[in-house]
């Protein structure tokens, strides 16, 4: 095509609102990304912080968008290109250079911000998952926290802001242990976007894990701070990661869930009997058996209660289901409740799609979980592609009925006849409210990629 136009960054300077269009630079090219500005999985305020100038250093921070697919996008937006006699923009700091050092084993989805999964083969291993191959969904860089300066701020029933130490929570409120299994509502996105991309984290089947949490109830916390069992309204939590604009990850619950004795929200201090990680929110999270991991805000730094949910964008325009039928141009988030409670879900973990598999006996293995404390009842195992069913064998902790927080395990011999050139297994758990999961990805696809519950299935073609 013609040569692009140049432009002076000056020039740029004065795209830098709707009305002027908003342009921005990314290594010596120029665009116009106006019409990209409703349609950013970010958020349109996000980019206008940008508007009239570079790129670089918002994207130093949200790193994750030095990928193929977003710099694609980007490049259709291509106006035009820097004169040459504009100096580079300066490099800025690493704002990830104080993050914690990771397995080597954790399959990353972004390295800045940190996102990994477990490799599938480990994921049913342990009905706890050691801490350092627990899934990390972080959103900014990680935090780096003096616990003996650590204070966490709650506000009271009068207005007042409690100012609490570690020691303080500790040594005031009784200690609980609570088995619980989070899961990002990302979980299995991969499978979405391969029916059709939503341009977000392709997470695996290894967005979920298991651990023994170890902390104060926040139910305790909160009735310190003069809140009774039939307030009603939302408990926000703010996190001490943040980004320049001074945006902080934020999530709220309903009060009636924290508030519930039988809800087991903590305030952790402690993962599998250890000291919690860095990236899993040293010095301390909140844990929400139950319900989508998003709401369990690490680095815990101040907690709220009031008649609305929690303002920030991963509550208001993030981890929220929609019908196949919306798109970006017709979304309107407000409709939408946030998820709270998760779906009946489960998933192969062995054989993995790419295993050597040969006739003769075959174990497949798996996990299975529901959210609201809902036990798994039920797991169903086909080789055929769904045309015959076998019941798997379920392992994991006996927990209270309604109170069951952490997934099942489970495992299936099956053997597997000569002569067979290929085995499409599938896998689909039952709850004990009877929820069964959707056969196929279709009707539940969103252009957020959240919530994917469909059948498991694996493809494997059989050596001899
Ligand atoms: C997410 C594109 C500018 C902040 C995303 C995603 C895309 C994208 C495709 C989804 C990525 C994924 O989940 O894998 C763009 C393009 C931009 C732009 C084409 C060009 C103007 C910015 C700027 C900022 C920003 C300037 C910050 C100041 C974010 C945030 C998210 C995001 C916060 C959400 C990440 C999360 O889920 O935590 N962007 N972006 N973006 N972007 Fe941008
Ligand atoms: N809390 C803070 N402060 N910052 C975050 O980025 N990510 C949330 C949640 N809490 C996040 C957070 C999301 S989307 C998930 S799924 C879980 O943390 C992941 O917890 P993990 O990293 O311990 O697995």
């Amino acid at each position: 095509g013609p040569p692009f136009p140049v432009f002076t960054r000056q020039e740029v300077a004065c795209h830098h609102s709707d009305a002027d269009r908003v342009w921005v630079t990314y290594g010596s090219d120029v665009f116009d990304v106006t019409d990209f500005l409703e349609l950013h999985p970010g958020g349109k305020s996000k980019i206008l912080l940008a508007a009239g100038g570079a790129l670089e250093p918002f994207w130093a921070l949200y790193a994750m968008h030095k990928q193929e697919h977003v710099l694609e996008i980007l490049q259709s937006y291509k106006v035009g290109e820097l004169s040459p006699e504009e100096p580079p923009q300066p490099s800025v700091g690493d704002p990830y250079a104080e993050d914690p050092p990771r397995h080597p084993a954790l399959k990353i989805n972004t390295l800045k911000p940190f996102n990994a999964e477990p490799p599938s083969e480990v994921i049913a291993e342990n009905y706890l998952t050691p801490s350092p191959f627990f899934f990390k969904r972080n959103h900014l860089p990680v935090p780096l926290v003096d616990p003996a300066a650590y204070r966490l701020h709650v506000q009271d029933a009068c207005g007042r802001t409690l100012s609490l130490s570690l020691r303080d929570l500790k040594r005031s409120f009784r200690k609980h242990d609570v088995v619980a299994t989070v899961q990002c509502a990302g979980n299995r996105r991969a499978e979405m976007n391969a029916l059709q991309s939503t341009n977000r984290l392709g997470w695996g089947i290894g967005a979920i894990s298991t651990a023994c949490w170890g902390g104060v109830l926040l139910r305790d916390v909160l009735v310190h701070a003069g809140y009774q069992p039939g307030d009603e309204g939302h408990v926000c939590f703010e996190g001490l990661d943040r980004d320049q604009s001074g945006t902080v990850y934020g999530a709220s619950i309903p009060l009636k869930k924290a508030m519930n004795p039988e809800g087991d929200v903590l305030l952790a201090y402690e993962m599998n009997g250890e000291e919690l990680p860095r990236d899993h929110g040293f010095p301390l999270r909140v844990v929400v058996p139950g319900t989508v991991g998003a709401r369990s805000v690490k680095w815990l730094t101040r907690i709220s209660v009031g008649p609305e949910e929690s303002k920030s964008h991963w509550q208001r325009k993030d981890y929220k289901g929609f019908s196949p039928a919306v798109t970006w141009d017709t979304v309107d988030f407000s409709k939408a409740p946030s998820i709270q409670e998760m779906p009946v879900q489960s998933a192969i973990t062995e054989p993995s799609p790419d295993a050597s598999v040969t006739p003769g006996e075959l174990t497949v293995k798996g996990y299975a979980w529901s959210g609201g404390g809902r036990n798994v009842i039920r797991v169903d195992v086909s080789l055929d592609g769904g045309k015959s069913w076998r019941e798997a064998e379920l392992t994991g902790e006996e927990q209270l009925p309604g109170r069951a927080w952490a997934w099942k395990l489970w495992q299936l011999k099956a053997s597997v006849p000569t002569g067979t050139k290929q085995l499409n297994i599938v896998c689909k758990a039952v709850d004990s409210s009877y929820n069964e999961q959707p056969d196929t990805v279709g009707p539940i696809w969103n252009i957020l990629g959240v919530l994917n519950n469909a059948w498991h299935r694996v493809r494997i073609s059989v050596g001899e």
